[in-house]
């Protein structure tokens, strides 16, 4: 456990996060101010920031682990100095350090999933007409430019995952390698686009007929269309941080347990909050028949399913020794949050 309450942390993360997606979104004349304007509103509209900051945190909680890999790229030691910027695009300035390696990672993908908003919300997909406490994208600025908006928001995280930390040591660009590829398959068709596939199908919004999900079914949904994201984001911090590949598994484990908890309180939050509080629509997936936890198991059954994963998830962070970060604490938020 730290001293720090979670609360700072995660204020401290999301001011380091927005601060660095401000710096590395396009602005005219590189891109036309309609791209700009509208990748930048729904960026901006006020998300949570979850799976950058569990980014953050991961890279933070295998430093104070101390399992990273030996004769490595240890931050703060070798890239300390002038002439070793740790990021191109994303922290200029600051003095290296594990959580400024993982900043570029803990951006491509809070664009990447933001990109997935703007289009889970099209009237192809949800529809839906609010979104992070605004009118959805396509709402303000028509579907055509939504659609192109997520498209340059998904191609300005791989570019920023290629450009930075800018640094050319071999360990470095092997990370760097690594997380772009992890990113890769977790937003691809065999994780993110998958999983939103399955929810369209088994919705009957797609060709054939609608798809029956069983218990297994819908945990398999999830962890592609939610999970994936997640697990890569605390995965990419870990790697990036240079964690020993033990505990990159462990981070793995444990990230797996939050995506399921944190798509399960997602279905629960539809059925029992409301848009002022949420920031989105309500009541959407049962008038859509979208295949959700409550709607299989009940409210209570999900519930306790979350619960289970949250224990599941402190349970491997133990065994890993990677209790003293903030990692615990937020699985707690996640299973506990109430928008
Ligand atoms: C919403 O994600 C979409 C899902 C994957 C369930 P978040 O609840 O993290 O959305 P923001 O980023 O806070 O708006
Ligand atoms: C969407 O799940 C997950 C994504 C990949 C965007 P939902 O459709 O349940 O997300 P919300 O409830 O609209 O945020
Ligand atoms: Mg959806
Ligand atoms: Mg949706
Ligand atoms: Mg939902």
């Amino acid at each position: 456990m730290t001293a720090e309450p979670l609360a700072d942390f995660l204020n401290r993360a999301r001011v380091r996060v927005d601060e660095a997606l401000a710096r590395i979104l396009p602005t005219p004349p590189a891109c036309p101010a309609i791209v700009s304007d509208a990748m930048r509103y729904s960026v901006f509209a006020g998300g949570k920031r979850l799976r950058p900051i569990l980014t953050l945190a991961a890279a933070d909680a295998v430093t104070r682990a101390g399992h990273t890999r030996v004769g490595d790229t240890r931050v703060g030691h070798r890239f300390s100095g002038a002439g070793a910027s740790a990021d191109a695009g994303a922290d200029a300035g600051a003095d290296p350090d594990p959580l400024r390696l993982a900043l570029p990672a803990a951006c491509a993908i809070e664009l990447i999933h933001t990109y997935s908003l703007i289009h889970d919300d099209l009237p192809a997909m949800d529809d839906d007409t609010l979104r992070r406490g605004r009118p959805t994208l396509h709402v303000v600025y028509g579907d055509g430019i939504a659609i192109l908006a997520g498209d340059g928001l998904h191609a300005e995280a791989f570019t920023l995952l290629a450009t930075a930390p800018a640094l050319d040591d071999p360990e470095t660009l092997r990370r760097k390698l690594r997380v772009l590829w992890l990113i890769g398959s977790a937003a691809g068709p065999a994780g993110m686009v998958g999983g939103q596939a399955i929810d369209l199908q088994a919705a009957g919004q797609a060709p054939g007929h609608p798809l029956t999900l069983d218990a297994d079914g819908l945990r398999g949904m999830h962890a592609r269309k939610t999970g994936a994201l997640i697990r890569a984001s605390a995965v990419s911090g870990a790697i990036m941080a240079g964690a020993a590949d033990d505990l990159v598994a462990a981070m793995d484990g444990y990230a797996t347990e939050v995506g399921l908890a944190f798509q399960i309180v997602d279905d629960i939050l539809d059925v029992e909050s409301d848009p002022a509080t949420l920031g989105k629509s309500t009541g959407k997936d049962a008038a859509g028949a979208k295949p959700t936890y409550p709607a299989l198991f009940g409210l209570d059954r999900s519930r306790a399913l979350a619960a289970d994963c949250l224990e599941r998830a402190h349970a491997t962070l133990t065994a890993a020794g990677l209790t003293g970060g903030w990692l615990g604490p937020i699985a707690e938020w996640v299973v506990r949050r109430k928008s």
